[in-house]
């Protein structure tokens, strides 16, 4: 666990100090709480922040504070995240590429009753905080899920036994995230970009492209492969081997052959992964040969017309996917 960080996320209450303090007993890594950090840094209270920079001012903090970290590069850590860390989407790619992170699940009752003696939390101190409990943890969910490589109920048990079963959960998975792994194909003519049609897909070159993608890869904490052919046979024999591969998730702009190789689509149906056709251009808004696709049937999604950004987004939506 030694070469490994461990990030503790989690709604107030949920024990990510107590927890943190435990591993840290448990294993000789070291914790640090990611709020006093940042306070030690700003030379302010989260709340003067909070007053005096409004709530994205101290998001934009976090998300710094968090890229340093990970530029640092300390391994054996133990963080705790401010509670609505994982609320940006940024903060969740930062905190995955930190280390594993844990989600500490507390149900309203147990917060509720944690934080009774607390005073400087508002929420708490309003008659109907049960509710504004639960509400504020039905809305936060699907962040922490989200961000989330392991879940862990703290209900009814103790910091040391949360601790032992972060522990023995991230054994088992090796501590080592299996990377999701994503393939982008493109086909003909897509090498040219940057030479042709330039009004139609623009400057860019296909190597800004395959930069664009590897940088996205790389906030996501994926694994990426980038494959061009201008010969149908190729790509098709670059779809099977996916299959052994057993990649998550395939983003395909087959070119001119979205509107005729049924043997692209053959392939592609071949395949159960989540399978994304993107198209640069319009191609609704263009010819009448390109408002046919023949492969899109074998997909579970098309974006078309967003420029090169389409690429990225759809490396977004076979992440969402595996996330469910
Ligand atoms: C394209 C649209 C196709 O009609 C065309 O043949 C291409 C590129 C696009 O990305 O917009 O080569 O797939």
């Amino acid at each position: 666990m030694q070469g490994k960080n461990l990030i503790l996320t989690g709604y107030m209450g949920s024990g990510k100090t107590t927890v943190g303090r435990a591993l840290a007993r448990q294993t000789g890594m070291t914790f640090q709480d990611l709020d006093l950090l940042l306070e030690e840094r700003a030379g302010m209270k989260v709340s003067e922040i909070f007053e005096r920079e409004t709530e994205k001012g101290f998001r934009d903090r976090e998300s710094a504070l968090i890229r340093d970290l990970l530029a640092e590069g300390r391994t054996g850590m133990v963080y705790a995240t401010g509670g609505g860390a994982p609320l940006r989407e940024e903060n969740r790619q930062l905190l995955k590429r930190l280390g594993l992170v844990v989600w500490l699940d507390a149900a309203a009752e147990t917060v509720i009753e944690r934080l009774k003696d607390a005073s400087d939390r508002p929420l708490l101190l309003r008659p109907d905080r049960e509710q504004a409990v639960k509400a504020m943890l039905e809305e936060r969910r699907p962040a922490y899920k989200a961000c989330g490589d392991m879940k862990v109920s703290v209900d009814g048990k103790s910091p040391e036994e949360i601790a032992a079963e972060i522990l023995s959960g991230a054994e088992k998975g090796s501590g080592e995230k299996k990377k999701m792994k994503i393939l982008i194909i493109n086909g003909p003519n897509l090498n040219f970009l940057g030479i042709r049609e330039k009004g139609i897909y623009g400057e860019k070159s296909y190597e800004d492209l395959l930069a664009m993608i590897r940088e996205k890869a790389g906030e996501m904490g994926a694994e990426v492969c980038c494959f061009q052919s201008n010969h149908e046979g190729a790509i098709i024999d670059r779809l099977q081997e996916a299959y052994f591969e057993k990649v998550d998730g395939i983003v395909i702009n087959p070119g001119a052959y979205t509107h005729y190789s049924y043997a692209i689509h053959d392939a592609l149906k071949a395949l159960s992964m989540t399978k994304v056709e993107v198209h640069i251009s319009d191609v609704d808004a263009r010819e009448a040969f390109r408002h046919v696709s023949v492969t899109l049937p074998a997909c579970d999604h098309q974006i078309k017309g967003h420029g090169l950004k389409g690429y990225l987004e759809a490396m977004d939506y076979i992440a969402a996917k595996k996330q469910g």
